[in-house]
């Protein structure tokens, strides 16, 4: 696949089909996926890579919490977006919820879309990027650089991704059934598998800013 092709392919895949994705294919992405850069090559990320029994249970719990109204724990302040960056938020909901023909009033509904997400998307698999809390905030960046490389080599294997926070919203989750020690901060999880091409919400084309509004130009 053309490499500005995959670039403009790739998009938050929230329905999976139930097909397992191998081990050798997982190690495969992170292997290549590893070539991102990090600041002083420092490779500051950590992957837990969680299928079967184990993301079972691991959903199974963060369900029964997020149902129990427990707030999150993630260490930071996961939405306080305002102006544009609230605009396109909450754009990108309307889109997703009109996909998913969820009405405005239907509480419900909204709410178990959003419990989908703690159930990963019901994705075989995971993957959480964790990095040591001491060297945290800069190595934020590298996680970034890796998830996108992570979700672009995916598609070569015909998977499809999605990044999201409601992963790792319960940390305690993890450490308990995947044994993340709490020396990490659990950045960002990974879902992973073959993309479902009739689950409404994998039809999302999220909009982007057009350049001009967001770029200066100087000497150029
Ligand atoms: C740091 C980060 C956190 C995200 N958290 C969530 C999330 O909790 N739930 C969700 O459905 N999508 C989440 N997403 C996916 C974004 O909504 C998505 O990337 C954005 O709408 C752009 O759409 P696209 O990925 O389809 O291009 C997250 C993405 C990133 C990069």
């Amino acid at each position: 696949m053309d490499l500005i092709e995959a670039i403009k392919s790739r998009k938050s895949i929230r329905g999976y089909k139930p097909d397992p994705v191998s081990k050798e294919v997982l190690k495969e992405i992170l292997e290549v996926a590893s070539r991102a850069p990090s600041g002083l090559n420092t490779q500051p990320w950590e992957f837990t890579v969680i299928a079967g029994d184990v993301l079972e249970k691991i959903k199974r719990a963060n369900v029964e919490k997020f149902n129990a109204g427990e707030p999150d724990n993630v260490g930071w302040e996961v939405e306080k977006y305002k102006d544009k960056c609230r605009e396109r938020q909450i754009a990108l909901a309307i889109q997703l919820f009109k996909l998913m023909g969820i009405a405005r009033e239907e509480k419900e509904k909204r709410t178990d879309w959003e419990r989908r997400g703690f159930r990963n998307f019901d994705a075989p698999a995971a993957i959480i990027i964790s990095v040591d809390k001491e060297h945290l905030p800069r190595t934020q960046f590298d996680i970034g650089a890796i998830s996108q490389t992570i979700a672009l080599v995916a598609l070569k294997y015909g998977l499809g991704t999605c990044m999201h926070d409601q992963g790792v919203r319960y940390p305690d989750v993890l450490r308990e059934f995947a044994g993340i020690p709490e020396s990490k901060q659990m950045i960002i999880c990974i879902t992973i598998g073959y993309p479902d091409g009739d689950f409404p919400a994998n039809k999302v084309e999220s909009e982007r800013e057009p350049i001009d509004n967001i770029t200066t130009w100087c000497g150029i």
